[in-house]
């Protein structure tokens, strides 16, 4: 389905609401439904469980967003935590100036693709490789291609406004608002959002909401490590808000100015960041494939430019409806964070290293994804629409959304045949008070029972269990598969064991 049709299944089935739409919405902020925050909890805890619950070497933190203003001069946010920006004179509008040359790179990547689309079609045994490194004009793009993306590299790690502006202008990238290419200078814009504390004014009494939630990890990382008695290599992980006052058009959430990330610190010793980058690398690239996201739609996307406090970064990219984007990213960090926390607090952030008897700062490898982004990857992986049979054989069309049951905002539905027949509504309701006691379950009566499955099927339940007549004699209900439509007679004492099989998340470990 494409990114419009995702966006509008989201909100008529209570998944993603625009942020207070009646006021006409608040750009770049939106609110899970109903649907939607049962979806991001199981992600959350998907999350939750593989990195904390799973690891005898990774507890859990919960800090304030609200933190003092001095960790943010620490860590390099104040400073540097910047997007370049420019303004179009004729339509008053702001864009990222990195995001503009992004999108004319994209346009020309799209060029190639179509290319290749079109002799994929033509030729049965394609080599697109081959093809890709011979035709002219895809090779020609290719250049173009490979030249703006580093010319933008540089720009940005040295911060050459001038340049992102003066390429802005050869590539000849116009407005999409109004057409027009007379553009302002490029500045840099810091993405923190500022607050004040009631008492204290002026600068003195500055806060910001956090940009990201690592920072709260870092200055808790004496506390933790004492009082869990954890020993290197462990880690502290956390999921929560981050706020970014991000310049953005339609991206949905992909990108918002109030998110939540999941990130995890990994405390480790000088010297061993190579090994443990690659360890992350392969394992969390293993929990995107567990959960259904195929191999092809992801990959790691090395950074060539690495910021000062790195030695080695990589982004998984998950391909969204709009190409290949960031979805988590694995930093190495080295000392960098606790460094600065050690220097402008004046506390000693440094481990007592019992083997080595020494003390020193341990380095740190983050992994650090966005639980929007995750949830956006899962929606736009799983819904489909596909051709069914109906319940009189007839070819019909449905919208199904394919998620892991694990993951899935209802794990079963419990439909009684009929609404009237006060012998099956009551039965359907006796089996529903028993299996919402472990199940996130929906009871429903209304409609044709055909309509009913499509409404299950559209946000994605695993299982629909029907109570009929026959259920009256025998105590068997019919339980629907969503995906291959089978549909098996189970006793209802088995309905428990059955769906706790099907869509528990210890399944995925
Ligand atoms: N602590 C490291 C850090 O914050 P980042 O690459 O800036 O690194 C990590 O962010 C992840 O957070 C990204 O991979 C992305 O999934 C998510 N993220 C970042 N900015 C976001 C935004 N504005 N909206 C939604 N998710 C965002």
């Amino acid at each position: 389905m494409d990114f419009k049709q995702i966006v509008s299944h989201c909100k008529e089935y209570g998944f993603i609401f625009q942020s207070s739409e009646i006021y006409d919405g608040l750009a770049a902020t939106y609110d899970y439904g109903p649907n939607g925050v049962e979806l991001k909890n199981n992600i959350k805890q998907y999350w939750w469980k593989s990195m904390v619950q799973m690891h005898d070497n990774i507890v859990g933190l919960d800090a304030a967003i609200l933190m003092h203003p001095k960790t943010w001069k620490a860590s390099g946010h104040v400073d540097a935590f910047n997007d370049p920006l420019i303004d179009n004179k004729d339509s008053n509008k702001r864009y990222r100036a990195d995001v503009l040359i992004e999108d004319y790179i994209a346009k020309i990547e799209a060029k190639n693709k179509k290319d290749v689309d079109k002799a994929r079609k033509k030729f049965d045994d394609f080599d697109e490789k081959m093809f890709r490194e011979t035709n002219g004009r895809i090779k020609e793009r290719q250049a173009k291609i490979d030249a703006a993306a580093k010319r933008l590299a540089d720009a940005m790690t040295t911060e050459n406004m001038d340049d992102l502006k003066a390429q802005i202008e050869e590539y000849e990238i116009a407005c999409p608002v109004s057409g027009s290419k007379t553009w302002t200078e490029v500045r840099q814009f810091n993405l923190m959002f500022s607050t004040q504390l009631g008492n204290i004014a002026g600068d003195e009494g500055k806060l910001y909401l956090r940009p990201e939630t690592a920072q709260g990890i870092f200055v808790n990382f004496l506390n933790v490590q004492k009082s869990t008695r954890q020993k290197l290599p462990f880690g502290i992980a956390q999921i929560g808000k981050a706020f970014r006052n991000e310049i953005v058009a339609r991206q949905f959430i992909f990108r918002m100015k109030e998110f939540e990330q999941m990130e995890m610190q990994f405390f480790i010793q000088p010297g061993t960041e190579m090994k443990w980058f690659e360890y992350w690398k392969e394992a969390r690239m293993k929990w995107h494939q567990a959960i259904g996201s195929p191999a092809e739609k992801l990959k790691f996307h090395d950074h060539d430019n690495l910021a000062h406090y790195a030695n080695a970064a990589t982004d998984i990219e998950f391909e969204f409806p709009f190409g290949f984007k960031e979805l988590e990213g694995i930093h190495s960090r080295t000392d960098f964070d606790l460094k600065s926390h050690e220097e402008l607090s004046g506390k000693k952030l440094q481990y007592f290293d019992p083997e080595k008897n020494e003390n020193y700062v341990p380095y740190v490898l983050e992994t650090s994804i966005g639980c929007d982004r995750m949830f956006l990857s899962q929606i736009s992986n799983s819904l489909v629409e596909e051709t069914v049979p109906d319940a009189d054989g007839k070819d019909s069309t449905r919208i199904v959304m394919k998620l892991h049951p694990a993951i899935a905002p209802v794990k079963c539905a419990i439909l009684p045949l009929l609404k009237n027949k006060e012998e099956l509504t009551k039965v359907a309701k006796q089996v529903f008070d028993k299996l919402k006691l472990s199940f996130n379950c929906q009871y429903d009566d209304k409609d044709a029972i055909g309509r009913r499955y499509r409404r299950q099927d559209a946000i994605g339940t695993p299982y629909c269990i029907t109570i009929d007549f026959d259920t009256l004699e025998d105590q068997s209900v019919t339980v629907r598969d969503r995906d291959t439509l089978n549909q098996i007679r189970l006793n209802i004492d088995e309905l428990h064991t059955f769906i706790y099989a099907k869509t528990d998340m210890s399944s995925l470990f």
